[in-house]
């Protein structure tokens, strides 16, 4: 069994700021976790959409080994996107660390609503985290997903 990432085990919770070479790294990641496989490429739009989001990486030895980015939908409202985890570190808790990451910033900025388009597969690492699906599952980057929202406290 692969040990939890914690405090002091080299795994660091970092912004990774708009054009930054971590960013540069996470939109590396996210590219081969989230668009590869389904033999896609990150959109230009959703590049350019990029700079109005806030990015949030997780680091080891300085490299960049999960992801996750937020958008300011409206004053009370905030999306998660780009969950992505390098492949060969998952089940190692950093995609909750991620997780609770950006939850905290987001309370931190007054929003008090998340909502996400969950990956129909990953929607149980969600739930797992207080997040409830909100209605039929719908097709998006050519694989269903399904519609997730979470109250910030
Ligand atoms: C989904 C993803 C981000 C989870 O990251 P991770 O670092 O592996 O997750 P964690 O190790 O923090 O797991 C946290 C908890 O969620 C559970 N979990 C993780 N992935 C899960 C899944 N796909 N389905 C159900 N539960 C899951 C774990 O068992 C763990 O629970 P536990 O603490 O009770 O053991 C990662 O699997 C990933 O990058 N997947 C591919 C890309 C993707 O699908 N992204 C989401 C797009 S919406």
């Amino acid at each position: 069994m692969k040990a939890q990432a914690a405090e002091g085990d080299g795994v660091l919770l970092v912004e990774a700021p708009y054009g930054s070479g971590l960013y540069c790294q996470a939109l590396a990641l996210r590219e081969a976790v989230l668009r590869q496989p389904l033999g896609l490429m990150l959109a230009e739009e959703e590049r350019a959409d990029d700079a109005l989001r806030r990015h949030f990486c997780a680091t080891d030895q300085g490299a960049v080994v999960g992801s996750v980015s937020l958008k300011k939908l409206d004053s009370g409202t905030v999306q998660l996107r780009q969950m992505a985890v390098a492949e060969n570190r998952r089940r190692e808790g950093i995609g909750a660390r991620l997780l609770a990451r950006a939850e905290d910033w987001a309370r931190g900025e007054g929003y008090r609503l998340i909502v996400l388009n969950a990956r129909l597969g990953a929607d149980g690492f969600y739930a797992a985290h207080g997040y409830l699906a909100q209605g039929e599952p719908f097709e998006e980057n050519t694989i269903p997903h399904v519609r997730m929202t979470k109250r910030l406290a």
